[in-house]
């Protein structure tokens, strides 16, 4: 149930939009270019053969339908001497109107009932062995990630084991989000005061990228998502770093006294001090992430210097205030960030 001439069409499309963003990301690890036509986790394929099921039985009535009308149009066309004479007047035939509506039912039927059958996949709720769970927050305009059985709490950048069934719970803090990583799940509302459901088993290990699917406010297009899946050993090192209290060194006592003595711990957590903020993002483990800003900028020190300096100019419309700190006092303050591997 693959029609080729779809995915030809959509690989080229996805070749196009890869050129592109191929450059900006050449420098980092295999990133799958987020396509919905190269599923690589289980949900993801029902979708994806789904599709071509559909895209296949319309392309067959596109063809049907268009080939009858173009054989009739050239077959009983008007010709030389025609002019002034009626067509044959007929009485319609009761076996073609039999079969024209006869096989559109059967059609309607048939997509009904797969796609009865991919949504109840996509649904399932029964947890294998091992299962792990997440729960996903939507903030503007950032995803928070929390671990509930592992203890962990991390933002904008997933970490899943390869080859294990790993269920999402999806909250909103504010408006309404959507989660979507196109290679491993079918997009899913993340809806104020409700929990939704998704599930996702990826198959090959690498980092999927995906993004906020609903627009949700001013930095709605740079609400991204990264999925990092780890082989086994790999996630459990992850694991196990990220459940480490937060590094203390001696060195960037004077940047975390900043840090602590700030507006910073209203809003940030960083396991181990007095921060507790919960409205943005736990900082605990902040350099083990790529990307800082919902995936806006890499995250070194240069970009962390313009972060706390002039959170906006790299965040229009961010809720982050500037903390107007002299220039010293920024430097000290990154310091510390930085430590906290
Ligand atoms: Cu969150 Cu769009």
């Amino acid at each position: 149930m693959t029609g080729a001439t779809p995915r030809i069409l959509v690989a080229v499309i996805a070749a196009i939009a890869a050129f592109g963003a191929g450059a900006a990301r050449a420098a980092e690890k295999v990133v799958r270019t987020p396509s919905m036509f190269d599923p690589a986790s289980t949900p993801a394929e029902a979708i994806d053969s789904y599709t071509m099921l559909v895209v296949a039985i319309c392309a067959a009535i596109f063809l049907v339908v268009g080939g009858l009308l173009a054989f009739a149009v050239v077959r009983f066309r008007a010709r030389p001497g025609d002019e002034g004479r009626e067509p044959p007047q007929i009485y319609g035939s009761n076996q073609i109107e039999l079969a024209w509506t006869v096989i559109p039912v059967l059609i309607v039927v048939i997509l009904a009932l797969v796609t009865a059958r991919t949504i109840l996949d996509l649904q399932k709720d029964e947890r294998p062995e091992g299962w792990l769970a997440i729960t996903a927050t939507g903030h503007q305009w950032w995803w928070e990630f929390h671990y509930p059985t592992l203890g962990i709490t991390t933002a904008n950048e997933l970490h899943i084991p390869v080859g294990q069934a790993t269920f999402l719970d999806l909250e909103s803090q504010d408006v309404i989000h959507s989660f979507w990583v196109p290679q491993l799940s079918g997009k899913t509302d993340v809806v104020p005061n409700r929990t939704n459901h998704l599930w996702m088993e990826a198959r090959e290990p690498g980092l999927y990228v995906g993004q906020c699917a609903e627009f949700c406010g001013t930095q709605h297009a740079y609400m991204l998502l990264r999925v990092f899946v780890d082989t086994k050993e790999d996630f459990e090192r992850w694991v196990a770093s990220q459940q480490e209290q937060a590094a203390v060194a001696a060195a960037v006592g004077p940047g975390r006294e900043i840090f602590e003595n700030t507006a910073c711990v209203n809003c940030h957590t960083v396991r181990g001090t007095g921060a507790r903020g919960r409205f943005g993002p736990d900082l605990t483990h902040l350099m083990s992430r790529t990307t800082i800003g919902a995936g806006v900028a890499p995250n070194d020190r240069a970009s962390l210097v313009e972060w706390v300096t002039r959170p906006d100019h790299l965040k229009p419309g961010v809720l982050m205030p500037a903390m107007q700190l002299e220039p010293a006092r920024i430097e000290l303050l990154v310091d510390y960030l930085v430590s906290l591997r």
